[in-house]
């Protein structure tokens, strides 16, 4: 189990896959450069409809929902994912998915000449379900594909996908790119294209062997897809970790998501799940990816949107560095130390923006703190919640659980993108002593209840759960309440 070969159709595999976290980082920030040039042609088309220039209150009204509607559609999509993952498996529901991807395209690409803001905004929506349903799928079916030793770092090359994701929309937003009043529609139909990539190279990745060998029972074509994938003929030591795991679940073929509420076993990981996903959005990283721009016109930087560019670069460079630390130091350490370090770069921050009248080369203090908050979040909480779903779930009920962490992210970020400039209006340079007490209590929670489950196979881990709950209902002797390892706390 300790294979860590990277073979070339592993990496297509996974490669191929992580197109769809981009579309979901590309769409994460695409919005934000181009909001001036896509608010006068909603007061051009306003124009032409009612003869009068729009009201400033409905020119507002009209750019919150654009931008937030996308995380309704997250909050749909995100849900929905059990839907799919078991009746279509896990490959062909991202084939799938891209359907809803060319048609935001076409909705958004068109909407300039349809003279209809109504087709932007359905088409935000859109796409926020196509990428709700991406950050279930991509994750599950990189978990389940990756050897175990390589678990971490693949799972994260899904953040590392919607990074560069954030980062493209972001250059390519700029004014001279096509961040301007002819170009725009360019800009925001260019989700065709992995679109289209995706659907070109799915067909030659193999579907998961797990969801082969578990869910449909299929053993021959298990066995192929591993030997494609670990690039060798013998692959039994991974097809007796499946069987294993197949052989423990067999009671609880598919887990729903009401049974994953009710039963004992899976209390525990279903609070870390969630806990770390409300953990990763209340950290108040959207925040920064959402206003930077406005928060670095505020904090006196002369060049806020490129401000917002080198916060881009340094998200993409420490979440490589993640990838690279994340199978030596353990998920736990790294999101406690990214916990720790955001705590710290939010006061930094707030003392800048507070002592900004005062002194004047604050605002560079204030670059700094951003930039530190965003390089200790790729360390540990941008990465870690998305794929540890799937290390702390076994077959059966890893969809749903995906459904309920995802449900739980989303829901987060559509409040902090809902609700930053209003409580930023009520409390100024302040607004970030709130995130410093949230990360607080997630790194005290972090501390106490999350295991470490690095090198452990996803049968260990819910093996792990399951005697500690017999062990809390005195089944067992309490001994076994240390098998997650020595470092779990739970
Ligand atoms: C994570 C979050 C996403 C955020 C991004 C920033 O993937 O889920 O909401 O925008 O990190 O890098």
């Amino acid at each position: 189990m300790g294979d860590k070969k990277v073979t070339p159709q592993l990496m297509l595999t996974v490669g191929t896959a992580v197109i769809g976290s981009l579309q979901f980082g590309y769409n994460t920030g695409v919005i934000n450069a181009p909001q001036k040039i896509i608010e006068s042609f909603y007061n051009e088309t306003w124009f032409d409809r009612y003869n009068e220039p729009i009201p400033e209150t409905s020119l507002t009204s009209l750019w919150s929902i654009s931008v937030a509607i996308f995380s309704v559609g997250g909050i749909f999509g995100s849900f929905s994912v059990g839907l799919f993952v078991n009746r279509f498996g896990r490959r062909n529901s991202m084939l799938f998915a891209n359907i809803l991807a060319f048609i935001s395209a076409a909705l958004m690409g068109f909407s300039k000449m349809g003279a209809s803001w109504e087709m932007l905004i359905i088409g935000r929506f859109v796409v926020g379900l196509y990428s709700g349903l991406s950050t279930g799928f991509v994750p599950m079916y990189v978990g389940e594909v990756a050897p175990t030793a390589l678990r971490g770092a693949l799972g994260t090359l899904h953040q590392l996908g919607i990074v560069i994701g954030i980062l493209v929309a972001q250059v390519f937003g700029l004014d001279m790119i096509m961040g301007n009043a002819t170009l725009w529609p360019f800009l925001l139909g260019f989700t065709f294209i992995p679109a289209l990539l995706q659907c070109i190279l799915l067909p030659m990745c193999p579907e998961s062997p797990r969801y082969l060998l578990i869910n449909r029972n299929e053993e021959g074509k298990a066995k192929t897809a591993l030997k494609k994938l670990r690039g060798t003929t013998d692959v039994s030591a991974d097809m007796q970790e499946m069987k294993e795991e197949s052989r423990q679940m067999m009671s609880e073929k598919k887990v729903t998501i009401p049974e994953l509420f009710r039963s004992p076993v899976y209390r525990q990981p279903l609070v870390i799940a969630v806990v770390l996903q409300l953990s990763q959005q209340l950290s108040g990283i959207n925040a920064v990816f959402y206003y930077s721009t406005s928060i670095f016109e505020k904090a006196g930087v002369e060049q806020p949107v490129y401000a917002t560019i080198g916060a881009g670069v340094v998200n993409t460079a420490f979440t490589v560095v993640s990838l690279f630390l994340v199978e030596r130091a353990g998920r736990r350490s790294l999101h406690l130390i990214g916990l720790l370090g955001m705590a710290a770069s939010a006061i930094l921050m707030t003392i800048a923006l507070a002592l900004l009248a005062q002194v004047e080369w604050m605002s560079y203090v204030s670059i700094v703190a951003i930039f530190a908050f965003v390089a200790f979040f790729e360390i540990g909480p941008g990465p870690i919640p998305w794929f540890i779903v799937a290390e702390l779930f076994s077959q059966g009920p890893r969809p749903s659980a995906f459904a309920v962490s995802g449900f739980s992210n989303w829901t987060a970020n559509f409040i902090v993108g809902m609700c930053f400039q209003y409580v930023e209006r009520l409390c100024g340079p302040y607004v970030f002593i709130i995130f410093t007490i949230l990360l607080v209590i997630f790194f005290i929670f972090t501390y106490f209840r999350v295991p470490e489950t690095k090198g452990r196979t996803f049968d260990e881990i819910a093996a792990g759960f399951s005697q500690q709950a017999a062990a809390r209902v005195g089944k067992h002797p309490p001994e076994e309440l240390n098998s997650l390892g020595a470092d779990s706390q739970l």
